[in-house]
């Protein structure tokens, strides 16, 4: 007998849709995570990464600017601006820098949705 473990994506309701600023971000929490949600608004984008920058491990990052690098979403930090691409996580200011968590997002009528890697067991 073997056990397979997989991956599949829960999701859960984070916020209605009007709960999020404008081109702006608010923080989640999902059990003991914190995750910060941002909607585009001129792009009709959303993103969710993790709250924590890993710089100098400060939960900000829902806090930080959102703008856009050649196209790409990104926001910076709003502590010492480190920015990070919103689409895969990325420091787009500094190589030497960790890439940060992103987290699929999908909006329902209202409700926005924030997706969580479950890792399952098939035995
Ligand atoms: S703590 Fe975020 S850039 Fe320094």
């Amino acid at each position: 007998m073997s056990t397979i473990h997989t991956t599949a994506t829960s999701w859960f309701f984070a916020c209605k849709t009007s709960d999020v600023p404008t081109n702006g971000g608010v923080c989640v929490k999902y059990k003991d995570e914190q995750i910060a949600l941002f909607y585009f608004a001129r792009r009709n984008e959303w993103y969710a990464t993790q709250n924590l920058c890993p710089h100098r491990r400060q939960m900000a990052l829902s806090r930080g600017m959102t703008g856009t690098v050649k196209d790409e979403p990104k926001v910076a930090c709003p502590f010492h601006k480190k920015t990070f691409s919103l689409k895969d996580g990325r420091c787009l200011s500094d190589e030497t820098e960790c890439a940060i968590t992103t987290y699929p997002v999908k909006i329902v009528e209202d409700r926005v949705y924030i997706g969580v890697d479950m890792e399952t067991a098939a035995v």
